[in-house]
């Protein structure tokens, strides 16, 4: 395969287009609410109708509006003066004949159809760089990403740029990294890059544990060729052959859709030796993970790889130096490999005037909880957490008031609703005691507890600790049963006492960041909920103590 090639594919896909295209979501969320029936029944509908192939129906990833599923959008060429392109919601496979009517000309009306606005806030707010192809491209078919540009950016990689002139344009790109931390990505693979030549690998972080985040499953499940992309140019810029990608084992749609496009583009030439005639050879495996949230650590996801039990071990040494069986490996997050080939394809000066001076590009979030529209969403960093929560998710439903947002999940915490107008960036989330993490964004009403929040994230963390290290083993369980009594109404003031100190040791003295970061739910509502703790105290609030009874203890 050569660019010639990969250039006459996308125009054929492109001939290949018919009048009428009807789109219908296959991503998880509008799968489980129906969305494979609604195919089915599209599908004969049109067949019984004769409408095939002046209408073609296209299995595509997710929309976004995921409350809303399952979607169906109909695109019409311009030479087609009717029907109207549109977008439905919660369609039922008992539609079916009616969307084939208005698909016919036979029926004007929309009756019992939900036509969603593709041009209000939620969409209209947005801006698309990562997602720019997600609901568009047929995940499992290649000829349909590479009509829209899939791989181009690696030939460019391969063809016009040197290893080093990627690895600076990508950091002149300011982007950060999408897993959680924000850790500069071109300071990462430079380092990776300037280790000595020899065996070297890419490793794709698709673990994605977090309770409430559902945007790496989403990217997976729509683009998964962006992502082979982005490793496969970043496999070049670092001099590695062998990529791994781990992926939650409860993810089974992402995961075969994976391996169809790694089999995909092994048969095009574009994953595999010689590929578009280089001397580059990259090939990608996937790794299947069990479920445990401490297995998207990246020490814990290299032991788990090695085929060892996924525990962390003390940094450093960094993957980057001695990573996968003592070589040095780079691991990024699945967002982070999606903004690559974007970056090479519009430069790094185009990616730069996204975002604020310091958190540079879009975000995806996983919007949900107490709010009217809740997906995915791709915002400019830096923009207002209530744009996100007012314009994009429409605000809270009737009768609901929004307290706090819930971002970074177990490793995170609320902000509240006062402020609200706070930008979206890795410094600003972070001065308010929460952080961006990877994407989850949890909208919460005055019905929620802030210490029953608290305690849920405690539990989930005391859950998922892998007993490595005493801080993190057992003071999760301390910190769990502290929670548990004073939302019982069964602690005093020496328990939050208590609850704090714990807090201070467990963040300093655990080994790795599950039970560093474990404390900020709880600190987080403290900070800004602290008299949802003391009305609950069994004695009336005193003085705060500074000695812990030996009881509590
Ligand atoms: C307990 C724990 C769980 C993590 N889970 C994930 C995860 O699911 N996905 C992810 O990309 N990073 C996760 N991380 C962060 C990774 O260790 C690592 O920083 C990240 O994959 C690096 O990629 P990035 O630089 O592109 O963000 C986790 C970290 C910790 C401490
Ligand atoms: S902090 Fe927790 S999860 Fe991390 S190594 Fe220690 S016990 Fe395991
Ligand atoms: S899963 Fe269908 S719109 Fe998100």
């Amino acid at each position: 395969m050569d660019l010639e090639d990969l250039i006459a594919l996308a125009e054929a896909e492109q001939r290949d287009r018919a009048e009428i295209e009807v789109r219908v979501c296959t991503a998880a969320g509008c799968l489980s609410s129906g969305s494979r029936p609604v195919v089915s029944a599209l599908e004969r509908a049109l067949a019984d109708r004769g409408l095939t192939p002046r209408v073609r129906l296209r299995e595509v990833g997710c929309m976004r509006l995921c409350c809303e599923g399952p979607l169906v959008a109909m695109d019409v060429l311009e030479t087609v003066s009717s029907p109207e392109p549109s977008l439905y919601g919660k369609v039922t496979a008992g539609q079916a004949s009616v969307l084939v009517d208005v698909i016919d000309n036979k029926q004007a009306t929309t009756e019992g159809l939900q036509p969603i606005d593709s041009n209000g806030p939620f969409f209209s707010r947005q801006r698309s760089v990562v997602l720019e192809h997600c609901g568009l491209v047929e995940p499992e078919r290649i000829e349909s990403s590479i009509a829209l540009g899939a791989y181009r950016s690696l030939h460019r990689a391969l063809h016009d740029l040197n290893p080093a002139e990627v690895v600076e344009l990508v950091t002149r790109s300011g982007l950060r990294g999408r897993g959680g931390a924000g850790y500069p990505t071109g300071l990462k693979w430079a380092t990776v890059a300037k280790m000595p030549p020899g065996q070297k690998y890419v490793v794709c972080n698709a673990d994605e544990g977090d309770p409430g985040a559902f945007m790496d499953r989403s990217i997976l499940e729509s683009d998964p060729h962006r992502v082979l992309e982005g490793m496969a140019i970043a496999a070049h810029a670092i001099g590695a052959d062998q990529g791994y990608i781990y992926v939650r084992g409860e993810y089974p749609i992402a995961i075969s859709r994976l391996d169809t496009a790694i089999r995909q583009s092994k048969r095009l030439g574009l994953l595999g030796s010689a590929i578009f005639d280089s001397t580059f050879n990259f090939r990608v495996d996937l790794r299947i993970g069990a479920g445990a949230f401490v297995c998207g650590e990246e020490t814990a996801l290299i032991h788990s790889i090695e085929g060892l039990r996924g525990t962390p071990r003390p940094r450093p040494p960094y993957p980057a130096e001695s990573g996968l069986w003592g070589h040095p490996t780079l691991i990024n997050n699945v967002e982070t490999y999606a903004n690559i080939p974007v970056i090479l394809r519009e430069g790094a000066d185009w990616f730069t005037q996204i975002g604020t001076e310091h958190s540079k590009g879009t975000k995806v979030f996983a919007l949900a909880g107490k709010i009217r529209r809740a997906g995915i969403v791709e915002v400019p960093m830096g923009v207002p957490l209530r744009d996100i929560v007012d314009q994009i998710g429409g605000g809270p439903p009737e009768g609901s008031t929004v307290k706090a947002v819930q971002t970074g999940g177990p490793s995170g915490g609320c902000i509240p609703a006062e402020l609200l107008d706070t930008p979206v960036d890795y410094e600003s989330l972070k001065a308010l005691g929460s952080i961006m993490g990877s994407g989850g964004m949890v909208v919460m009403d005055q019905d929620d507890d802030m210490v029953g929040v608290a305690r849920y994230f405690m539990k989930f963390c005391m859950d998922e600790s892998c007993g490595k290290c005493v801080p993190c083993r057992a003071g999760t369980v301390q910190m769990y049963r502290l929670l548990d009594r004073i939302e019982c109404g069964d602690a005093t003031n020496d328990d939050l006492v208590l609850l704090e100190e714990l807090c201070d040791l467990v963040q300093h003295a655990s080994l790795c960041g599950l039970g560093q970061s474990a404390p900020n739910p709880v600190l987080s509502t403290l900070r800004f909920f602290r008299h949802e703790y003391e009305s609950r105290f069994v004695e009336p609030t005193g003085p705060r103590s500074s000695s812990v009874s030996s009881e509590a203890r």
